[in-house]
């Protein structure tokens, strides 16, 4: 069973909603319009408006309103996607060319721009203000690529660097999505504080198994090239590990963005099959620990799905 099934997600409930956002702009030109639609329908997991409905379950909402704000969560994340795309320069985003290699980078821009401003005209509009701002700072994001920015390169990146900007490149879009469901729902504040924690941990979680899946799995199912962070000048967690490795570490730092191919193979391959993964995954499974620990007083017949979704996580392969 997928997450969306478990959730009970409506997933044609929130494409309408997301249709809707996008096509009330009267003004904006046909072909952008097509192109966001296409983006925005090509198979995404649909993370984090999913927590917003699961965050909704702790309470009383209007469904309706739940999915407008899942819209605008699954929508500040595809515009993150857009400029990550252009940072990274990656040519496959789920399979599929990115929308800068198709459209050009200057398109993708203003696109990727167009979509955090309809975010915030949007949040304005339902009068989401309460529910957005207060738990989701666009500029944590924002920070996160900075230090990524900042840390290309860098081997002595600490392992605290990495969780900080884990934590603000993912976990803090996935717990406010969450949290902004359960508020719409009038969940008491000791709830929402588990809950919020909950996300945190399991984001962190999250992302680190995507570091991980970066290395091990292959470039079909990844939809896009493997060990491609690495390649990027992004250390992530495998390689902050593998730094502690006596036969590797003097092959990765050498590593620059003047490298040859076969050298970043020789430290994707070795860490790959390294026991840094398996080290790697015992740090996620923390995070889930920390996860399932946040919701450990919390009484509601709704818990047992939390606990679900965080099982389901520690088996993911994609
Ligand atoms: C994917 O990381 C990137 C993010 C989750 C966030 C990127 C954030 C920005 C570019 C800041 C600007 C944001 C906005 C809304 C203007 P990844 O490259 O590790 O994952 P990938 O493998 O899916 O590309
Ligand atoms: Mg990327």
């Amino acid at each position: 069973m997928d997450l969306a099934s478990l959730c009970n997600f409506n997933k044609t409930l929130l494409e309408e909603k997301i249709k809707a956002i996008i096509n009330k702009d009267p003004n904006l030109p046909e072909h952008y319009r097509e192109h966001l639609s296409q983006l925005l329908f090509s198979s995404g997991k649909r993370i984090r408006p999913i927590f917003t409905v699961l965050g909704s379950y702790f309470g009383n909402a209007d469904q309706d309103q739940v999915y407008n704000l899942a819209a605008i969560f699954e929508l500040i994340h595809t515009a993150s996607l857009i400029h990550d795309d252009i940072i990274d320069k990656a040519e496959l985003r789920r399979g599929k060319p990115t929308l800068h290699t198709i459209y050009g980078t200057t398109n993708a821009l203003i696109l990727g721009d167009y979509l955090v401003s309809l975010c915030c005209e949007t949040v304005s509009n339902f009068e989401f203000e309460e529910v957005y701002y207060n738990d989701f700072h666009l500029t944590d994001l924002c920070r996160s690529e900075i230090t990524q920015q900042r840390l290309l390169f860098n081997f002595d990146i600490t392992y605290e660097d990495y969780i900080t900007k884990t934590k603000n490149k993912t976990a803090l879009l996935i717990a406010a999505s969450l949290l902004g469901g359960a508020k719409l729902a009038g969940v008491d504040e000791k709830t929402l504080k588990k809950l919020y924690i909950y996300g945190i941990n399991l984001g962190i979680s999250f992302q680190i198994n995507d570091d991980i899946l970066d290395f091990t799995q292959d470039t079909t199912h990844l939809g896009k090239p493997n060990g491609a962070d690495l390649m990027n000048g992004n250390i992530t967690l495998p390689v902050i590990l593998a730094l502690k490795d006596k036969k590797i570490k003097k092959h990765i730092r050498n590593l620059s963005k003047q490298s040859p191919i076969e050298d970043f193979n020789y430290c994707i391959n070795y860490i790959k099959n390294s026991k840094w993964i398996k080290k790697s995954h015992r740090i996620s499974r923390k995070y889930l620990k920390k996860a399932k620990k946040a919701i450990k007083g919390l009484k509601h017949d709704k818990k047992a799905l939390l606990i679900e979704i965080l099982d389901m996580l520690d088996k993911r392969t994609h």
